[in-house]
């Protein structure tokens, strides 16, 4: 039994320029993972690896039991890899119903009603334009469209990143009902800590591409003082 995807003795970065330092790491079918770290640590690095778009100089990357090391970012997303990037790209000039279009990978169009089922902001926007939406319901919907494509892996990249308490808490309910009605693995890379340990019964913390720490996330929410080293809070609430 392995798990659904993990990283094994991971060098990777861009050309040149190494970030990730032998990283391994493990994901389960169905399970949440949270990846935690100051600014500029490589956890964006790393998921860009997962997802090919970054260089693997050694180590690799396997999910469902096959080496994906080399396998293009297309071949990758339609195995099941779904990625939300802390950019969130959606196309500003399509209406948020023609994004969610985008995310079908051939599925019928009515699946779309999934994505208003998750998020209804969107099914009441659904002929706004993209770049009508405030900044979570952007967020919502790069994260309803990557899903429209049945993902088994979730990547988050900072999914709260500069969005309002009240609609980072909307969008953590989401991802707690999705993991639990769909069974789709989650990796949170989250700055948002306290987010991320409640969400994820592990965590692992990244510094300067190396995994410095990894557990359960109920230790860490305990260990001030480690919260404070590797992540610059006092402590989680
Ligand atoms: N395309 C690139 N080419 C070269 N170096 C890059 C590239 N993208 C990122 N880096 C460098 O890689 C390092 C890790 O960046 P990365 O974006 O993975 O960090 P991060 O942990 O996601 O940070 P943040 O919390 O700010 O999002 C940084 O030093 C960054 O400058
Ligand atoms: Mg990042």
């Amino acid at each position: 039994m392995g798990a659904l995807l993990s990283v094994e003795g991971l060098d990777a970065g861009y050309g040149a320029i190494q970030i990730i330092n032998d990283l391994t790491l493990a994901l389960d079918a169905g399970a949440r993972l949270a990846l935690v770290g100051r600014n500029g640590v490589g956890k964006t690095t790393l998921l860009k690896t997962i997802i090919g778009l970054a260089d693997v100089r050694a180590g690799r990357v396997l999910y469902d039991g096959k080496d994906i090391s080399r396998w293009s970012p297309r071949q990758r997303a339609l195995a099941g890899i779904g990625y939300v990037s802390q950019t969130r790209d959606i196309f500003p000039s399509l209406t948020v119903e023609e994004n969610l279009l985008t995310g079908l990978k051939g599925r019928p169009r009515g699946a779309i009603d999934e994505a208003y089922e998750l998020f209804p902001r969107l099914a009441e926007r659904r002929n706004n334009g993209g770049q009508q939406l405030s900044g979570g319901e952007q967020q919502m919907l790069t994260v309803a469209r990557t899903l429209l494509g049945q993902p088994r892996v979730l990547l988050l990249d900072e999914p709260l990143e500069g969005l309002a308490p009240i609609i980072c808490l909307e969008l953590m309910r989401a991802f707690e009902r999705l993991a639990k009605d769909t069974g789709v693995a989650v990796l949170l890379v989250e700055q948002k800590v306290d987010d991320a340990l409640r969400f994820a019964p592990n965590v692992v913390v990244l510094e300067r591409g190396q995994v410095v720490h990894r557990g359960p996330s109920e230790e860490l929410r305990a260990r001030a003082d480690l919260l404070a080293r590797f992540v610059g809070v006092a402590g989680a609430h």
